[in-house]
């Protein structure tokens, strides 16, 4: 996810927002840049890379000595990582310089007002849109505070924004709508950071922005409005993390961070997928409706957690299109001879872009003619680039070995695929798909709610420490929950775990119940009544076998309490979404099983975040 820090005080600006992007590259990113104004000029660099490059050049042929000056290491969703992609982005004149974190969903609009009046763009961002409207307002005569607040309001989407006048070396002006800003408060110099470890080193006071709110910053003075100028009330307050827990906003694990953050990822993931009639739109899709029209047969390949990720995409994606799907290991895929053709549609789905396996069955698939759509979190990995289409993720970095945010949003990005190809292919009416999209976007809320109960979660898996074997069970999209829940138990607690899919429990792993053992049942929603039944009687059978059930049920389902001698409650959403909201207690359950266990959750032992060889 970007960072971005911006600094006015008696420093000098470059060092110090150098060092602050340093503080947080452990959000990672791909390329970065500085701003400062000096002699009534921004001075301004950027490169594509690690920080090292920028700082290269900076050594090379340093900025003009400044005290105000803003940074951003970027994460790219708009357009390639490269140099002219990079943050900070300036308007045509280069009076304004300006950084940004998260998405503007009007962009396209604001591009066409912006391109229309004669302005030429350079970068393929949302971002220099931005920068382009705020340097037109402080142009037309206005302050910086007063360009930034009509140019908020002008805004859809979620973005921070942090900017500099080249006519105003005083005064650093930020905006915040639902992309995270924090103010540092120094002694005679300010500070402004995605997360305090930007600025920790300096100060450990720090005031909370809420949403739609703008900061106007001096050396001296720190005032908080918001989008129409009214002065609001921010909370301050004492920061008294290290540096390795401010990086993981308080928590022991980056993966428990990642947690946290689903509701926001899943939130992002949706942001600008309909336009303004209303009709579904997708990322890069290099393939024309009648392409997809004509596909007769879908075969998703992943590997891991996307494999999961894919097996629900497999259930909603008949359901709502009547295409049928395979999904397949993208390990196995290339060696069987797969049966494909051009109205073969393949779906890749990788969060890092980079895995081996499903790069070579992409090249593999492309080789037979069939059209390529990856769904993917890192924009510019070789996944992407080598597809015909792609759908980005929005999860933000994923540090966390284990994947989490990155499976919330891949079936965030699957559901989006199913309705878009229903939508072309006329297969569900306007309406459906639009109450579908009211539901999906519910969805932040309900995760919410879920994470909110996790405490209950958290002393479930520490009462299993001495466990050394737990069964998953599901039915119908429950079933990947199921895997996925025992594959983030072996990769963190390092437990025999092992996912079944409930109807087969007769056919063999019902031999593996005995007295006391573990078995965690994902229970469909109470309104597919024969799923439901189904599940129960599962459910009863295993625990007639002396097995210790632990069941997450939808709240309301009053039927499963004499089965379940744990349960945790779900909101109530379609069987088709319940993945997004099930899988929630199992990642904490592995999640804290495994620091109960003494491991590292980040770095479990052997495993890699990326699998670069076949
Ligand atoms: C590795 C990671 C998993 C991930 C899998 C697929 O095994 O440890 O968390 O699910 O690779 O990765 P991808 O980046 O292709 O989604």
């Amino acid at each position: 996810m970007c960072g971005i820090v911006g600094y006015v005080g008696h420093r000098s600006a470059t060092d110090t927002v150098i060092d602050g992007l340093r503080r947080l590259e452990y959000r990672g990113y791909d390329s970065a840049g500085v701003a400062v104004v000096s002699d009534g000029a921004i001075a301004l660099e950027k490169r594509a890379g690690k920080l090292a490059n920028l700082e290269k050049v900076l050594d090379e042929t340093p900025l003009a000595l400044a005290h105000i000056g803003i940074g951003h290491t970027r994460w790219a969703t708009h357009g390639p990582p490269n140099d002219v992609n990079a943050h900070p982005h300036t308007g045509g004149v280069r009076r304004v310089a300006l950084v940004h974190n998260g998405i503007i969903e009007n962009f396209m609009e604001l591009r066409e007002r912006v391109e229309a009046d004669g302005h030429e763009l350079l970068s393929d961002t949302d971002t220099e849109i931005v920068a382009h409207l705020v340097e037109l307002q402080v142009q037309s005569g206005v302050d910086l505070t007063t360009a930034m607040q009509r140019v908020c309001q002008q805004l859809d989407g979620a973005f921070t924004l942090v900017a500099i006048d080249a006519e105003d070396p005083d005064t650093v002006v930020a905006a915040r709508c639902n992309s995270p800003l924090v103010v540092g408060l120094g002694e005679g110099e300010n500070f402004l950071g995605s997360d305090v470890a930007a600025f920790i080193e300096f100060t450990r006071e720090a005031l909370e922005l809420g949403q739609d709110q703008i900061v106007v910053m001096t050396r001296d003075e720190v005032r908080v409005t918001d989008f129409h100028g009214r002065p609001v009330e921010a909370r301050q307050f004492h920061v008294d993390w290290d540096l390795s827990a401010a990086e993981k906003d308080g928590h022991d694990w980056f993966m428990r961070k990642e947690i946290f953050e689903q509701p926001r990822a899943v939130a992002d993931s949706l942001i600008g997928r309909r336009t303004a009639n209303g009709q579904l739109q997708l990322d890069e899709m290099r393939l024309a409706d009648e392409e997809l029209r004509d596909v007769d047969k879908i075969i998703i390949i992943a590997c891991g957690t996307s494999f999961y990720a894919g097996m629900v995409a497999k259930y909603a994606i008949e359901h709502w299109t009547r295409t049928p799907v395979e999904v397949e290991l993208a390990s196995e895929f290339r060696y069987r001879d797969p049966i494909i053709d051009a109205t073969t549609l393949i779906v890749a789905i990788s969060q890092s872009g980079e895995t081996a396996d499903t790069l070579q069955a992409i090249r593999h698939a492309r080789s037979q003619r069939a059209k390529v759509l990856a769904i993917c979190n890192t924009n510019g990995s070789s996944i992407p680039r080598e597809s015909d289409a792609v759908i980005y993720t929005h999860a933000g970095p994923e540090i966390g070995v284990a994947s989490t945010k990155g499976f919330l949003t891949q079936l965030v990005a699957c559901y989006l695929l199913a309705l878009y190809i229903a939508q072309v292919k006329g297969t569900r009416f306007g309406d459906e798909i639009d109450e579908i999209m009211e539901q999906l976007e519910a969805m932040p809320g309900h995760i919410e709610t879920v994470l909110e109960g996790a405490d209950a979660v958290y002393e479930l898996a520490r009462s299993h420490a001495g466990t050394r074997s737990v069964l998953f069970l599901g039915r119908h999209a429950g079933y990947p929950v199921a895997l996925e829940g025992a594959l983030k138990l072996k990769e963190l607690a390092y437990l025999h775990a092992e996912g079944f899919a409930a109807g087969e429990l007769k056919h063999g792993p019902i031999a593996l119940i005995e007295e006391g053992l573990p078995v965690l049942c994902v229970v469909p929603p109470k309104g597919r009544d024969q799923l439901h039944g189904k599940m129960l009687s599962g459910i009863q059978e295993v625990r007639a076998r002396g097995a210790r059930t632990i069941c997450l049920a939808e709240a309301g389902d009053t039927s499963i309490e004499p089965y379940a001698d744990d349960l945790i409650r779900l909101p109530k959403v379609p069987v088709l979404l319940q993945p997004l909201v099930a899988i929630l207690p199992l990642q904490l359950f592995a999640c804290e099983l495994a620091t109960a266990l003494g491991h590292d959750v980040d770095q479990p032992r052997n495993l890699a975040k990326s699998v670069t060889v076949e």
